[in-house]
């Protein structure tokens, strides 16, 4: 702690999140509560390489896409090997498949992950350059059973945690026989209007995506446009109804938007998007789909699969836009005052309740009791244990209640116990959800 140090200050990495206390541990709450989504569904936890070889976004993921052409981290290292910060997970839990040989076992593959991605985009509010994702992949199956599971399981997580102000967007976009002859129509159509030079291009490398054009004078002219989810073959017509069929089945509610384009080129047949009112642009929340041909672009078998990434730091600030806040309402259980010489036996104390599962702190530094019950109160606490000389020689500690300010003495050998049932039957240290039942 130097007055007079004149050295400059490094700040994060501009557009990074960081999470800090209290608010990380929201942010944890919100990855636990979708996590565990997977874990109840039989998805086994992988854990990835944050840097991949460069190509293996660029055949994976699409050399056209914008998050490939513009955002990638891509660095050269020591020994002269192109690599890349990965964009995103799907990509790379393909690879690991195919190099472990895990698709030669019992299918589908069902795997889950989390951790941070990174787009080199404009940062703004919800749209970072370091984002986080939980997401999950289900490789070897097409059965719409899966497709069905896969939404399903990340609607749960949204509505385990409490949020209610969001739709999901389903859609079909069609497999390699019948995307071609919906992308000639397409181009057709696009050809025949007023579009600009950029426009046009766009259209001529991906034309599904000039549907997601913004501009009020480019929609109205999209408004005949003919849509792949009516020049579906009749494979993935059936498809696309049976998964329909078993998301109604199942209560998950959904609109169908045939307009819809995702950012990333391996996708086909179900496709689906959660979308998030309270959020502003950066709306989407989640999102995911089939991918029949990522397995052999990569080198691997002809398998199909389906997966989601859920944005977590999104998922974050939608709790936040309607009021939630995910996780336990205190940080502690119990917070302990040791006073002058009852120091010592305060640490066994507070190793005796840590073991019993109590989060519990405890007042560092000689403190009047004035000062440690101002620590104590500002902990946010609801128990607080007063340990003092004299209550040392009666054996015992004095609990305060710092909602109601009742204090009473307690044989300490009875304190983990008693604390824990306190604890126990009191609501401040359960989950934002139960509270509101
Ligand atoms: P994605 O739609 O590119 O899909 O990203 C998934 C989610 O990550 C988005 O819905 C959004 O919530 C979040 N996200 C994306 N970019 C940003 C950003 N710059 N800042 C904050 N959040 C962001 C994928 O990444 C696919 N791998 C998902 C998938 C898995 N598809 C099949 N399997």
């Amino acid at each position: 702690m130097n007055a007079d140090n004149n050295k400059a200050k490094i700040a994060a990495p501009k557009g990074v999140p960081e999470y800090l206390p209290p608010v990380s541990a929201a942010w944890l709450a919100v990855k636990e509560t979708l996590a565990r989504q997977a874990t109840l569904a039989g998805y086994g936890y992988i854990e990835l390489p944050v840097f991949e070889e460069t190509a293996l976004f660029v055949r994976g993921v699409g050399e056209s896409t914008d998050v490939v052409s513009k955002e990638m981290y891509t660095f050269t290292d020591r020994g002269g090997r192109s690599l890349t910060l990965r964009p995103e997970g799907t990509a790379g839990v393909m690879r690991s498949v195919i190099e472990h040989s895990l698709d030669r076992g019992q299918l589908p593959v069902k795997l889950w992950y989390a951790g941070p991605f990174f787009r080199a985009e404009r940062p703004q509010h919800g749209r970072y350059r370091q984002l986080q994702q939980f997401g999950v992949e289900a490789i070897g199956s097409d059965d719409p059973a899966l497709d069905a599971e896969v939404i399903t399981m990340a609607d749960n997580g949204y509505r385990e945690l409490g949020l209610t102000g969001y739709r999901l967007e389903i859609t079909s976009l069609g497999c390699g026989d019948c995307r071609p002859a919906y992308r000639e129509k397409l181009v057709a159509f696009l050809e025949g209007l007023d579009l600009d030079d950029a426009t046009r291009e766009r259209a001529r490398i991906n034309p599904l995506r000039v549907l997601d054009d913004k501009r009020p004078e480019v929609i109205e002219q999209l408004a005949d446009a003919p849509l792949m989810i009516d020049h579906l073959d009749e494979a993935c017509a059936e498809h696309f109804g049976a998964v329909r069929a078993l998301l109604d089945a199942a209560g998950t509610t959904y609109v169908v938007n045939p307009r819809m384009v995702r950012g990333l080129d391996y996708y086909t047949r179900t496709t689906f998007e959660f979308v998030h009112d309270g959020l502003g642009a950066q709306s989407g929340i989640g999102g995911g789909g089939r991918y029949d041909g990522l397995m052999s672009e990569l080198g691997g078998q002809e398998l199909s699969g389906i997966g989601f990434g859920l944005g977590l730091d999104r998922a974050l600030l939608a709790c936040q836009a309607e009021g939630l806040t995910p996780g336990p309402a205190t940080a502690l259980d119990v917070y302990v005052v040791p006073l002058g010489a009852a120091r010592h036996r305060a640490a066994l104390l507070v190793a005796e309740l840590r073991r019993a599962g109590l989060r519990t702190d405890q007042g560092f530094g000689e403190r009047g009791l004035k000062g440690a019950m101002k620590a104590a109160d500002r902990s946010g606490a609801p128990l607080v244990v007063v340990i003092g000389e004299r209550d040392l020689e009666a054996g015992v500690a004095q609990v305060k209640s710092m909602d109601t300010g009742d204090q009473v003495p307690v044989p300490l050998g009875e304190l983990a116990t008693y604390l824990t049932t306190l604890v126990s039957t009191s609501s401040t240290s359960e989950p934002m959800k139960e509270q509101k039942q």
